[in-house]
């Protein structure tokens, strides 16, 4: 007798407040949800215990590329945005494919242990030999079994500014790179990024593809790039299919103008990724006191009603020495700068690092629905603002029905008179 691949979770709180729901996934899909589901023969069955089953983690925002490569060949010393760059271009002869190759696959396996399974990573296309993109591109078929990898063609050197890179960048789309980047507030002028802004859109258009840009990662207000970014997306109609990545400038704009900006980008539908971790810490650089926070403004995005999400951008590399891959660590460092500490802005900050994510890619089929595929990870928390306040505890990782990761729960031992056993900093009243 053939033995059965359901699996089968048992009360379990879904991220939309459902209590006691099981789900049941067969052949790689959910295919049912509710209370008291009867268990199929031969299926696996996991008591959840009222635990949280959340849709995996999405990371719209990040640098595969470069992941892991910290201290290569040396430490960025100042810390800032601009000597990452130029220590990446340092980096880049030094590489080899079978290095970003290990380093990438590397990552997507800390990723998969944090029940992080889709990441849209942006691969520097300037360099003549497109090491990177083929590192990745190689990496991406390799993991997809258990990771969704999208690619961007990031010209990180300026499209009009570095040799060769529009070219490059049309190569990398021919040999499949997903999505079209660029970096308009690096190019020369703010003429040349507004100029690179209506070539990559254009160029997005004809081919039917999507857009993310780093859009007007500085402090400075007069940066406007993202209004170029909606106007082109607009008129080019291709309105839900690009993203603002960054726009860091947004923070030192004056009310005024965002408060024109703001539907504009709306009605471009735009999509925005802030960067929590690396934007606290590379924006503000030239402040002396106070300093600013750097990071775009999140909940008025939010309540002009456009998608926000949160990426990691970097870990381990010449921009940013920390990070592990952990979501609900980004979305609680976003949740502190931005300030959204009611019930519902913690609540929109689990979002940002997951369906806000997921609809930045543009995943097909993401979430906890019947007939989606069975992509879910459990968590050690009973709600999303508690999965934010533990970085709780990937009990188990699910794709497509199979277990790909999982974690003995957390908890200590305490040595003490007269009080419990134990703790794992869940409230229990
Ligand atoms: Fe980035």
């Amino acid at each position: 007798m053939e033995r059965s691949d359901a699996l089968l979770i048992r009360n379990a709180t879904l991220p939309d407040g459902r209590l006691q729901h099981d789900v049941l996934a067969a052949s790689g899909r959910i295919v049912a949800i509710g209370a008291g589901l009867p268990a199929p023969e031969g299926a696996r069955v996991v008591q959840a215990e009222g635990l949280l089953l959340s849709p995996p983690f999405v990371d719209a925002h990040f640098h595969m590329d470069a992941t892991l490569s910290h201290g290569l060949p040396r430490v960025n010393r100042s810390g800032t945005l601009l000597e990452g760059i130029a220590l990446w271009g340092e980096l880049k002869p030094m590489l080899t494919l079978e290095a970003l190759v290990e380093r990438a696959l590397q990552y997507c396996d800390w990723a998969v242990a944090r029940g992080l399974l889709a990441i849209r990573t942006h691969v520097d296309v300037c360099d003549d030999r497109l090491l990177a993109v083929q590192a990745l591109l190689h990496v991406k078929a390799r993991v997809a079994p258990y990771l969704d990898l999208q690619l961007v063609a990031f010209p990180q050197d300026g499209l009009l500014r570095a040799p060769n890179a529009l070219a490059n960048l049309e190569r990398a789309l021919d040999l499949g790179v997903d999505v079209v980047g660029g970096i308009p507030h690096f190019e020369r002028t703010a003429e040349q990024g507004a100029r690179s802004v209506q070539i990559l859109c254009e160029l997005a258009a004809a081919r039917g593809l999507r857009v993310d840009l780093h859009c007007d990662e500085s402090d400075d207000p007069q940066s406007r790039h993202v209004e170029t970014l909606a106007f082109h997306t607009h008129r080019l109609g291709l309105h839900g299919r690009v993203t603002g990545s960054h726009l860091t400038s947004m923070h030192s704009m004056d009310n005024d103008y965002v408060s024109k900006l703001l539907p504009l980008m709306r009605e471009a539908q735009l999509h925005v990724v802030a960067n929590p971790l690396v934007n606290i810490t590379l924006q503000g650089r030239a402040d002396t006191y106070p300093k600013r926070r750097g990071m775009t403004r999140v909940p008025e995005l939010m309540a002009a009603g456009i998608n926000v999400a949160f990426g990691h951008d970097c870990v381990m590399d010449p921009w940013y020495s920390l990070g592990s891959g952990d979501m609900l660590e980004v979305a609680q460092m976003g949740l502190h700068v931005a300030q959204m500490t009611s019930q519902a802005q913690m609540r929109a900050c689990f979002d940002a690092v997951t369906v806000n994510a997921a609809a930045v890619m543009g995943l097909d089929g993401y979430g906890i629905e019947v007939g989606n595929p069975a992509d879910f990870v459990l968590l050690q928390a009973r709600s999303p603002v508690e999965a934010i306040r533990l970085r709780a505890n990937r009990l188990m990782v699910v794709r497509r029905g199979q277990v790909v990761a999982h974690a003995p729960a957390a908890t200590a031992t305490l040595c003490l008179p007269d009080r419990p056993p134990s703790v794992d900093w869940t409230l229990r009243r």
